[in-house]
């Protein structure tokens, strides 16, 4: 069984691609939603949530870990050398690879939350030397995400404004749930390629763990499991149950 972490829908981004790949795999969906935005919080808030999850996973027997979450992904490779019991893929390793096959010169602007920022793991991850890298935190983005708001233009060009005058050749959405907002910072960034770190990790996932089992998937939430399943029927197309987390 996969297990796939994020604060909420973000991680969706990332599933629907493993599913894609995986379709027999067994799945199972954490959303810490009762603490999101988890990149508003403190390294040492996230790293505790993050624990919770993973012991939830290991109670549940999964046999591998989609972090589908840029901020968990910058917090546990910059904080957390330890070996768990399952193994671990994140976000920020396999778009490594993407960034390395950008032509040279290239002007490349990370998106994240702001502890991703903060970290700089994924902006040093995404460094050569023949690029240049900048970084800019979103903080409402998740938020928006989440809410599904289809007013949200304003919002995404007041905080992408800073970013304009950089004319980035690539953009890499540093944060699964930037993916849901891509129209709009696509239309911002003009001819600018975006890069999709929760489809690169999805691929690294399939190509590491199991995809040989019943097609089951469960979601659990540690909100409200109503608002979450509705809004995750609506991504998936498909509907959905999901089941509160008991600590
Ligand atoms: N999807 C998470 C990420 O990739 C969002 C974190 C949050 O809740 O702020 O960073």
């Amino acid at each position: 069984m996969i297990g796939v972490f994020d604060s909420g829908i973000g991680g969706l981004s990332a599933l629907a691609p493993l599913e894609a790949l995986l379709p027999r795999a067994d799945v199972l969906y954490y959303a810490d939603t009762a603490f999101l935005p988890l990149g508003e919080k403190s390294d040492a808030q996230i790293l505790a949530r993050l624990s919770r999850a993973f012991a939830f996973f290991e109670r549940e027997g999964v046999n591998g870990v989609l972090l589908a979450c840029g901020t968990a992904s910058s917090l546990l490779t910059k904080k957390c050398k330890e070996n768990f019991a399952f193994p671990v893929v994140n976000i920020i390793s396999p778009t490594r690879a993407v960034a390395k096959s950008l032509p040279k010169g290239t002007r490349v602007l990370l998106l994240g939350t702001p502890a991703t920022i903060r970290s700089g793991v994924f902006a040093s991850a995404l460094a050569r030397q023949e690029s240049t890298v900048f970084s800019l935190p979103c903080p409402r983005f998740v938020c928006l995400a989440e809410r599904g708001t289809p007013h949200a233009s304003r919002v995404i060009r007041k905080t992408l404004a800073p970013a304009r005058a950089l004319a980035p050749d690539a953009v890499v959405l540093g944060c699964t749930h930037f993916p849901f907002l891509k129209e709009e910072i696509a239309a911002f960034f003009g001819s600018a390629r975006l890069i999709d770190p929760a489809a690169c990790a999805a691929a690294a996932a399939a190509s590491q763990f199991d995809g040989n089992g019943g097609g089951e998937r469960r979601f659990f939430t540690t909100g409200e499991p109503l608002p979450f399943a509705k809004r995750a029927s609506c991504i998936l197309r498909r509907e959905i149950k999901a089941e509160r987390i008991t600590p």
